[in-house]
């Protein structure tokens, strides 16, 4: 029986680094993924198809085995945790800090601290491993604005440039970790599909040796 093979992508800035890496590996999605409203992408390497997702959700689809593979940033395995997944490889791309950050020369605060953040489990985990008391509040998004609205202390969430906190008047403080983009492979699929995904996993492999050897 044939087998197919279906890999979640993370749609928005890991995507555009995602499909070089992919091409280079043989898999080419048959039309432009940007200029289509399509989630489910059929490519030139018969029998793999692409979904393109919100990137919190690609680890759901990979952990109930919707998808086999997927590719997902450190953050949001961080964060959704990774039961179920394999984590082969680190993809190098999409690189940034996970942080914490704060009005620029605001004191720290020895009361319990406020923390707004899309990442809920990292920052409860960070700050109790510091023993730090916060409250940790949730959002979706514009996280800097919360400390200028005096919604939250501190912030969590990642930095690249760090022109977004610069611009709102923040700064970053302590390091939480380093990411990037990781593939991810059910672990039902990987016994299952075997073959077939150990030879993608290889030509992905291969693509981010070459881009790593290239730059
Ligand atoms: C991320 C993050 C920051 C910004 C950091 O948001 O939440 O706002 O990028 O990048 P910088 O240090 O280069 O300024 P993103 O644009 O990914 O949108 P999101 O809030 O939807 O995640």
């Amino acid at each position: 029986m044939t087998q197919t093979l279906t890999i979640a992508l993370t749609k928005g800035r890991i995507l555009k680094e995602t499909l070089p890496l992919l091409a280079e590996a043989g898999i080419e999605p048959v039309e432009d993924i940007d200029k289509s409203r399509k989630l489910v992408f059929e490519t030139s390497r018969e029998h793999v198809r692409l979904l393109v997702l919100r990137g919190a959700d690609v680890p759901t689809y990979v952990q109930f085995g919707a998808a086999d593979m997927g590719i997902s940033g450190k953050d949001t395995l961080m964060e959704n945790g990774a039961d179920g997944l394999y984590e082969p490889l680190d993809l190098g791309i999409a690189r940034c800090r996970l942080m914490t950050a704060a009005i620029k020369g605001a004191e720290p605060r020895q009361r319990r601290l406020r923390v707004a953040t899309k990442y809920v489990n990292i920052a409860k985990q960070y700050y109790a491993a510091r023993g730090q008391q916060a409250d940790i509040i949730k959002l979706y998004g514009a996280m800097e604005l919360a400390p200028i609205m005096h919604l939250a202390d501190e912030i969590v969430d990642i930095v690249d440039t760090g022109n977004t906190l610069r611009a709102n008047g923040l700064e970053p403080r302590e390091h939480i970790a380093d990411i990037s983009s990781r593939l991810i492979v059910n672990k039902a699929s990987m016994k299952m599909k075997h073959v077939l995904i150990q030879s993608v996993i290889d030509a992905i492999e291969q693509a981010v040796d070459a881009k790593g050897n290239a730059s």
